[in-house]
C-alpha cells in the first residue's frame, strides 16, 4: 500500500519533469561544480517530495499532500543530518523512503543538500526540537 503510494509519487514527479524538459536545465549548479552530481541525483530522486531551488525543484505537483517533505529552501541541513535522513528515511522514519540513494551517491546528495539547503531559512525547529537552532 505504501509502495503503491511511493510509486505514484515517483510517477507524478516523472511527469512533472518531462513536462518541463527533464528539469535539469534549471539546476543552479554548473557541471564543473563538485556538487553537480549531487544536484542531479537530488533532482531525479528527491524532487517529488522536496522543494530545493538549487536543484530546480521549485514547487512540485503534489504540494500539500501528506507525503510532501519539508521545503529544503527553508531548512538548514548539515551533511550528517542530510545523510542520516537519506539512510533512515527522514527523522521520523514515517513517510520518506530509506536509502533512495546509497553509498557515494548518498554522500553526494547529502553534500549538495548541506551546501544549498536553507537559502530561505527562518527559525524553523524540527519536530521534537525544543529550541530554535
Ligand atoms: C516520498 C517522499 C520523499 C522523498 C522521495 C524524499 N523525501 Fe525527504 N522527507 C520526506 C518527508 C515526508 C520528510 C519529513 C518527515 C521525516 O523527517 O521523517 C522528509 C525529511 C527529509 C529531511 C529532513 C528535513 C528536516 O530538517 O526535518 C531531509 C534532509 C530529507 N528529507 C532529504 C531528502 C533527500 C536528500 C531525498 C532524496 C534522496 C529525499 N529526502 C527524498 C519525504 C520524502
Amino acid at each position: 500500500m505504501r509502495l503503491a503510494l511511493i510509486i505514484g509519487i515517483f510517477a507524478a514527479a516523472a511527469l512533472g519533469l518531462s513536462a518541463c524538459g527533464f528539469g535539469e536545465e534549471k539546476l543552479a549548479v554548473s557541471e564543473s561544480d563538485p556538487n553537480h552530481s549531487g544536484a542531479v541525483l537530488f533532482a531525479t530522486h528527491c524532487s517529488g517530495c522536496h522543494t530545493l531551488s538549487a536543484a530546480g525543484t521549485q514547487g512540485s505537483g503534489n504540494r500539500g499532500e501528506r507525503t510532501q517533505g519539508p521545503n529544503l529552501n527553508q531548512r538548514e541541513e548539515s551533511f550528517d543530518d542530510a545523510l542520516f535522513a537519506i539512510q533512515n528515511g527522514g527523522f521520523s522514519g514515517a513517510i520518506m523512503p530509506q536509502n533512495i540513494v546509497v553509498g557515494e551517491e548518498a554522500k553526494a546528495v547529502a553534500k549538495f543538500v548541506a551546501k544549498y539547503a536553507g537559502s530561505e531559512a527562518e527559525q524553523s525547529p524540527r519536530p521534537g526540537e525544543t529550541k530554535a537552532p
